[in-house]
Formats: C-alpha cells, structure tokens, sequence
C-alpha cells in the first residue's frame, strides 16, 4: 500500500494539465482503478485481515482523492496566471466609433412645422399618394380643359387597354387632402398635411418629388387676416426671429382670393440665409377655399368659409439650413447627409433659432 501511495502521490504532482490528472484518478479510484481492485478484495479476506486492511485502504483512497483535488485547483490557478501573463488590453486605447445615420433635414422640418402648427391647435392629416382624377383636379376646381393640368406636369399612370376611366396621378400637391379630411369630418375643421407630392420637374430648385405640407382652416368667420396672422406666426416661431414676408395677389382655381408668400432672403457666397438682403424666395401658395371646393367636400359655402394653404417643406429647409441645392436632398450621398442632417437628439421645438 506504501508502494501505491508513493506511486500516486508523485504521479499527481507530476500532472501537467487536468486531462493528464482525470486520467490518473480514472487509473488510481476509477470504477477498475487499482486501488478499487485492492478494495473489492477486501471480501474474500479474512476478518481480521478486513479489520487492518480496510481502514488503511480507506485512508490511501481519501489521500489520493485529495491529492487530485488540491492539484486541481493548483492546476487551474496556473493556467489563469498563465491567461494573466500573455493575454492583455491596453484600456487607453480609444474606442471603435460607430457610425451613426441621422435625420434627413425633410424629416426634421416635418417635425418642426408640425410642432409649430400643432400650437396653433392644427391637428396632422394623411391622403395617398397616388390619388384619383377627381381628388387631385375636379374636386379641387380643375376640370378637365383646365390649364392648370397641364401646368401641373403630372405624372399619370396607366390603364388598361380599353379601360376608359381616368388614370389615377401621383397626386401634384398635397391639396387633395383638404378634399378627404373635409368629407371625412366635416366642417368646423383646422388640419395640416405634410407629405410628398410629384412634378415632371427638375432643376436646382425643384426634383420630380418633393414635400408641400397643406394647411386648412374652416370655420364661421375665418378670414384672409387670420390667414396672414397664422403664416406670420409660423415663419417667425420657424426662423426663431422676424421674417420679412411678401403677399403677392395670384391665382389658384383652388382659392379665391389667392396669395403666393414669399420670404425674404440672400444668397451671397451661394448659401441662402433667411432675413436679410434683397432676394425673395416664394415659399407658398394660400388663399380663402373657394366655394366650389367646399361643395365637393360636402361643406355648405353659405355656412362655412376658411383659407388654405400649401407650403414646400424642401424649401423651408433649404431656407432655415442653408442648403443651396435641392436635388442633393434626395441623391443620399453620406457625406451630404451626414453634414446637413440632425442627431437623433436634436428635438425640434417652437424656440429653435436659425440653424438652432
Ligand atoms: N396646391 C398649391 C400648389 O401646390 C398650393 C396651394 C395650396 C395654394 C392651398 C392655395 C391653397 O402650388
């Protein structure tokens, strides 16, 4: 039993990893290990030689499993020394950046009319895109012979052969929605529809999409004063400062009487900024809904009355951001994007300053 003990004693001592030791337990108190063997031999002693050999072989097999152990754990606090020693992390070294994608200034000046038009108890209406005939023209007081079709460089789609029904548009203006919002909930209403429209059109100021947010205000006595009061109000809470404005007498088969809005500006240096030099840049087209529109809307016009309006959002940007081209609005280069566009944390609100 001496002879075993030496051998497993060492032998444990010696392991150098925890496979070599699981081997050795295996061989030393394992199932057929040698010093299980010897135990199960205890049986054909005889009772004194039971009495001696028992104990002895007892305490040989509490040995070796605590030797195991203790080189287990000793085993495993050198590997880790060994992890400590070659694997390391300078904890100076700076971070990977991650790239970030941001707000397309469209989007942020959608939030920002919106916040600031929502003050003003303007709740948002939808409409679909591609809108019918009807919504976008008839209802609107275009009929069919109407210049302002074909002024209106309209996109149609197609029908099928023999189908002679008008074709559906990409709606041209966001108008049509004024039509379905007064159907759908009638009148006193006060509304404004951001959303995207299409023109056959292209050039620095205008691409073939582009983004007009509608205001509509029906009521009792609405009237061309509170129409300029709320537009006033808009473009100085949107500049976050005074801003000059122009009511140019114009024509909408839509309103009567209309006015285009332009505001004042420059363009020194080829970037644009709001409230200074002698350029103008129209930003709307407004008027009082004429009475026609509102009889296809179902509102009664000798009851109701209100005014209208339709502002580009890509030019509103354009005008608060500097932005001198509109077509880089939808190329989605990264590195424009990445310049002109906003952190996710940047809240629009009523108080933002120019470029704020
Ligand atoms: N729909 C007109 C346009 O796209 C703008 C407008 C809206 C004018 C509402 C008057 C009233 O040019």
């Amino acid at each position: 039993m001496d002879d075993l003990r030496i051998k497993y004693i060492a032998a444990i001592a010696e392991t150098a990893d925890e496979a070599a030791l699981e081997e050795l337990r295996v061989q030393a108190v394992g199932k057929k290990g040698e010093i299980s063997l010897k135990m199960r031999e205890l049986g054909k002693m005889t009772p004194e030689e039971r009495q001696v050999a028992g104990p002895a072989l007892n305490a040989l097999k509490n040995e070796v499993n605590s030797a195991i152990a203790a080189r287990k754990v000793a085993l495993a606090d050198a590997a880790l020394d060994e992890r400590l020693r070659t694997e390391w992390l300078d904890v100076t070294l700076p971070g990977r950046p991650r790239r970030q994608g941001t707000i397309h200034p469209v989007s942020q000046v959608t939030e920002e009319v919106t916040a600031i038009f929502a003050d003003m108890g303007f709740s948002v209406a939808e409409g679909p895109q591609i809108e019918t005939d009807w919504y976008n023209f008839d209802a609107l007081n275009i009929p069919g012979h109407h210049p302002a079709r074909a002024e209106m460089d309209t996109f149609y789609t197609h029908r099928k052969e023999g189908d002679n029904r008008p074709p559906h548009v990409l709606r041209t203006h966001t108008s049509p929605v004024q039509i379905r919002s007064m159907e759908a909930k009638g009148a006193p209403i006060r509304i404004i529809c951001p959303g995207r429209v299409y023109r056959a059109d292209y050039d620095q100021t205008h691409t073939p999409m582009f983004h007009q947010v509608e205001g509509l205000a029906i009521g009792k006595d609405i009237s061309m004063a509170n129409l300029k009061w709320v537009l006033e109000e808009f473009f100085s809470a949107f500049f976050g400062g005074p801003v000059k404005t122009r009511f140019r007498a114009s024509h909408f088969p839509f309103t009567e009487p209309s006015a285009e809005v332009d505001i004042q500006c420059s363009w020194e240096g080829g970037t644009v900024k709001v409230g200074e030099g002698d350029d103008w840049l129209e930003v709307l087209g407004s008027g009082m809904v004429h009475p026609h529109v509102l009889k296809s809307a179902g509102v009664d016009p000798a009851e109701w009355q209100g005014f209208a309006f339709g502002i580009g959002i890509d030019r509103l940007a354009m005008l608060k951001y500097g932005i001198p081209d509109l077509r880089a609005f939808f190329d989605s280069d990264l590195r424009w994007l990445r310049h002109y566009g906003f952190s996710a944390l940047q809240m629009p609100t009523v108080h933002a300053g120019v470029n704020g």
